[in-house]
C-alpha cells in the first residue's frame, strides 16, 4: 500500500505491506535506526516516537494507520553535532549505560516536559485544576512506559529535572 509520512520534517512516499509497523517502516524502509526494537510487544518503550506530537510505541501501530501523519524520531530531536537540551542533559548526567533504551527515553522525556507545560495531568496528578508539578512521582509515572535494563533511572530523572529547571 502507498502511504505518505512526514518524518523529521521530510516527506516520504512509501510502499509498505499492510502489516508493517511504523517502527519497521522507519528502520527498514527509511534507514532511521535510532528508534530501537527492544521487545516488539509494547512493553519496553525503546521504540517510542512522537506522532502528531503524542508519544507512541511505534512497534504497536501499523504504518498504514498513519498516512499523512507527522513523525518525530530521535534523529529529528537532535544530532551528534547539535544535541537537544535533553540529549545534552543525558550525557551530562550519565543517563544511560548500554544506551539501547536511550532514544526512547529521550523522545519520551522531551514530550513529558511539553505535556507538563500544556498542563496535561497524569494518573498521579493530585490537583487537576492547577499546573502539574515535576515531582519524582510525576516523572516516574510519566516515564513508566520506558524501561531501562541497566537501571540508569536516577540519572535519567536528574537529566529530566535539569532540563525542566533550565526551562523554568
Ligand atoms: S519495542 Fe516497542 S515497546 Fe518495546
Ligand atoms: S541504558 Fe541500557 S537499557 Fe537503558
Amino acid at each position: 500500500m502507498h502511504i505518505s509520512l512526514r518524518v523529521n520534517g521530510e516527506q516520504h512516499m512509501l510502499d509498505v505491506d499492510s502489516r508493517t509497523t511504523i517502527l519497521d517502516a522507519l528502520r527498514n524502509h527509511l534507514g532511521l535506526t535510532g528508534s530501537k526494537k527492544g521487545c516488539d510487544h509494547g512493553q519496553c518503550g525503546a521504540c517510542t516516537v512522537l506522532i502528531n506530537g503524542r508519544r507512541i510505541n511505534s512497534c504497536l501501530t501499523l504504518a498504514v494507520m498513519h498516512d499523512e501523519d507527522e513523525i518525530v524520531t530521535i534523529e529529528g530531536i537532535g544530532s551528534p553535532e547539535e544535541l537537544s537540551p535533553m540529549q545534552a542533559a543525558f550525557v551530562r548526567h550519565d543517563g544511560y549505560q548500554c544506551g539501547y533504551c536511550t532514544p526512547g527515553q529521550i523522545c519520551s522525556a522531551t514530550a513529558v516536559l511539553d505535556e507538563l507545560e500544556k498542563g496535561w495531568p497524569s494518573y498521579v496528578t493530585d490537583d487537576l485544576e492547577g499546573a502539574a508539578q515535576l515531582t519524582d512521582d510525576e516523572i516516574a509515572e510519566r516515564m513508566s512506559g520506558n524501561l531501562c535494563r541497566c537501571s540508569a533511572y536516577p540519572n535519567i530523572v536528574d537529566a529530566i529535572r535539569d532540563v525542566a529547571e533550565k526551562r523554568a
